[in-house]
């Protein structure tokens, strides 16, 4: 379906932000990877990963992007770092082309635009010491200008990155075997901080690591982002993390953006069911209170074979309370402005909200528990 100027989310920003300047300008990006199958290994099918995501990061800002796994979080983070090829659309940094960009012009705008990644024990070689580790990115962006041809200047730059992220600038002759899972992560930060980047695709970076040690990085990010002048795409698979880092937050699904607004306004009044749905998954904190949650029947469709009209359809909750109307299973609903910088891709948002979810979920356990002693 065409999407209106009106309904165009990488047209608008929320007004808070209405002054700030795009950094990011994703229009309609779509990532599709084919299928092989056979002894000739003819193409038989496509993975929608990314099937047209358009978003706006504003400069300084500290973008979320949620949704289960296999949703396509990190194929469009990649996608915009053009570490994945895209199959449409564009991707604009600061003005630029990023598609269009040519062997040069691409190396100077991969120092712009870094990756921080989930994994802190798989993404470091076991085999380097850290100097090497953080080294080996400067070494392939070495020039004359930025002195990094030189083995004495990278190490100086190694040293002031690792005691920017909280590490001894010694950690640099240490193999990251001797390192914990906080130490590495900071270490991985350190290698995305030291080309002096301005965009960073952090891809669930605390999501591997303890609980205690999950809001020391997330305040490191934070103080980073402060000092370094950066702009984040936060990657996260709930809504727990991203809750009081984020300033604004996109909610995947299938490959779509189904939701996206600012943080207040997605936790306090969220727009479309399945956002409703992952809200009531957050554990809260206190045992004493009880809290209603909904749940999603089934598992996530492949993204191989999405499910018509709606992606959504076949788990919705707001569907079956509304008696299963048949244009959720044809129409394909289009992110469409609700004012306030809000965006939801869902026929009937005007129908969802606290107390719709809250009887909703009552009627899931109550079916649930007659069910049980049936
Ligand atoms: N290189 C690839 N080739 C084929 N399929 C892929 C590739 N990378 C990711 N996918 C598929 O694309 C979908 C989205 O994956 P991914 O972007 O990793 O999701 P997320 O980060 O949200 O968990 C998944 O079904 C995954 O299996
Ligand atoms: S369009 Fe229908 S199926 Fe999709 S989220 Fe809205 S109510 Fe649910
Ligand atoms: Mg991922």
């Amino acid at each position: 379906m065409a999407t209106t100027a009106a309904q165009d989310p990488s047209a608008q920003v929320a007004p808070a932000a209405a002054a700030a300047q795009p950094l990011l300008e994703v229009r309609d990006l779509k990532t599709h990877f084919p299928i092989y199958g056979g002894i000739l290994r003819r193409r038989v099918g496509t993975v929608f990963a990314v099937d047209g995501v358009s978003l706006t990061v504003n400069r300084g800002e500290k973008f979320g992007l949620v949704g289960e796994s296999g949703c396509g979080k990190t194929t469009f983070g990649r996608t915009i770092l053009r570490l994945e090829k895209a199959t449409s659309g564009s991707v604009f940094m600061d003005g630029q082309d990023v598609m269009a960009l040519k062997r040069d012009d691409l190396k100077r705008m991969r120092r712009r635009m870094q990756l921080i990644f989930q994994d802190p024990y798989g993404s470091l070689n076991p085999r380097m010491p850290v100097s090497d580790i953080i080294g080996e990115g400067l070494l392939a962006q070495a020039d004359y200008e930025n002195g990094w041809l030189g083995r004495a200047n990278r190490d100086k730059t190694v040293g002031d990155y690792l005691e920017a992220v909280g590490l001894r600038r010694d950690y640099s002759r240490r193999y990251a075997h001797e390192f914990s899972g906080g130490q590495r992560q900071r270490i991985g930060i350190a290698r995305a901080l030291a080309l002096g980047p301005e965009f960073i695709v952090c891809d669930e970076p605390v999501s591997a690591l303890d609980v205690s040690i999950q809001s020391q990085i997330l305040n490191l990010l934070s103080d980073l982002r402060t000092e370094f002048n950066l702009t984040y795409l936060f990657i996260a698979h709930n809504l727990s993390v991203v809750q009081y880092f984020c300033d604004r937050i996109g909610v995947m699904y299938l490959g779509k953006l189904v939701e996206m607004a600012e943080t207040d306004s997605l936790y306090d009044h969220p727009r479309h069911p399945y956002t409703v749905a992952l809200l009531s998954a957050i554990p809260v904190p206190d045992p004493r209170v009880r809290k209603k949650r909904l749940v999603l029947r089934g598992d996530v469709p492949s993204p191989a074979n999405p499910p018509s009209g709606c992606r959504f359809h076949t788990r919705c909750w707001l569907r079956e309370r509304l008696g299963n109307p048949e244009q959720c299973s044809t129409v394909e609903p289009p992110l469409a402005d609700m004012g306030g910088g809000q965006f939801s891709a869902c026929h009937f948002a005007d129908k969802v909200s606290v107390e719709a979810a809250d009887e909703a979920a009552t009627r899931q356990s109550s079916t649930r528990t007659v069910g049980a002693t049936a």
